[in-house]
């Protein structure tokens, strides 16, 4: 396995990757890599006869008073989970090459952003669309993984793809979660034994509302309050969202729901923020 810091010997590994004719597949993450980073580069690889898989915490995408600077790292087991997977190319840009002096032009992500985690953190999908494009002009991947765990991230980003002509297939893979339904995410690591523990009522709660659904309950705002009263029958939990939104568009859904909807949440749990979803299919 590679390891490349500059953009510019990345590029030209890509460029000639490219006139060679193999095909680049590309898993672009913040690291601290765990079994959810891992099954995107496994189906990656899968795709591409080459998979660069890039490690850079974007401060463009965190807020004022966010994580961007208590964010996991591990750089060393980092690097050896992508050996394992067989990763070619372990890309590990700089934030001063990344956003050199005098960068100032930005993406700005439309109405998808408008909800969820959008309108909880204003300006977070700029950030994201920005780096994600300009990692894409950097690996030149012709296929890209993402986790349906960041289900608007998807969307945003597969809508960008699309209104700016870029050449990537996007795959959205499924949620990987732990043995107890917890989705698999790097800042589980700043959960206490009991934050942890009453985490576990994102995914039981959406879990509950995925067999009402299956049962018959055609009304968002049912199925919504039932998530919320799950959520909140934990006493360290703090509701930032719980929507019910067609899974389309990631506006307010028909009622009753008869098109694929996502119930989403995001919660609190002391500074922690978790994010979780379903998607419930008529
Ligand atoms: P990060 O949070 O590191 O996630 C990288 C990729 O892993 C994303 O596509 C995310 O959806 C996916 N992922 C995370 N947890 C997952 C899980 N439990 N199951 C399946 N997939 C999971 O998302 C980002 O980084 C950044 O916003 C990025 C796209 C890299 C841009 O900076």
């Amino acid at each position: 396995m590679l390891t490349i810091e500059s953009p510019a010997a990345m590029a030209e590994w890509a460029r000639r990757a490219r006139t060679d004719g193999l095909t680049i597949a590309f898993v672009p993450t913040m690291g601290y890599l765990h079994d959810g980073h891992l099954s995107l580069m496994r189906e990656a690889r899968r795709r591409g006869d080459r998979l660069v898989v890039s490690i850079f915490v974007n401060p463009l995408q965190f807020g004022e008073g966010e994580d961007l600077d208590t964010y996991p790292r591990d750089p060393e087991g980092d690097a050896a989970k992508c050996r394992e997977v067989g990763a070619d190319v372990l890309f590990l840009p700089s934030k001063a090459t990344m956003y050199p002096a005098g960068f100032q032009t930005t993406l700005v992500a439309g109405p998808l952003a408008d909800a969820l985690c959008g309108a909880s953190r204003p300006g977070h999908f700029d950030g994201v669309l920005t780096v994600v494009l300009k990692l894409f002009q950097v690996v030149k991947p012709q296929v890209a993984a993402f986790g349906r765990k960041d289900f608007q991230q998807f969307a945003v980003l597969s809508r960008m793809v699309r209104d700016l002509d870029l050449d990537v297939e996007m795959l959205g893979l499924p949620i990987v979660r732990e043995a107890d339904g917890l989705a698999m995410s790097s800042r589980n690591a700043y959960l206490s034994a009991e934050q942890r523990a009453q985490a576990l009522a994102l995914s039981r709660s959406l879990r509950g509302a995925e067999a009402a659904f299956a049962a018959g309950e055609r009304s968002a705002d049912t199925l919504r309050a039932a998530i919320r009263a799950g959520i909140e029958a934990q006493p360290l939990a703090r509701v930032d969202y719980v929507e019910i939104l067609d899974a389309e568009d990631l506006v307010a859904p028909a009622d009753p729901v008869d098109r694929p909807a996502v119930a989403a949440v995001a919660v609190f749990f002391g500074k922690t923020r978790l994010i979780d979803n379903v998607v419930l299919t008529p």
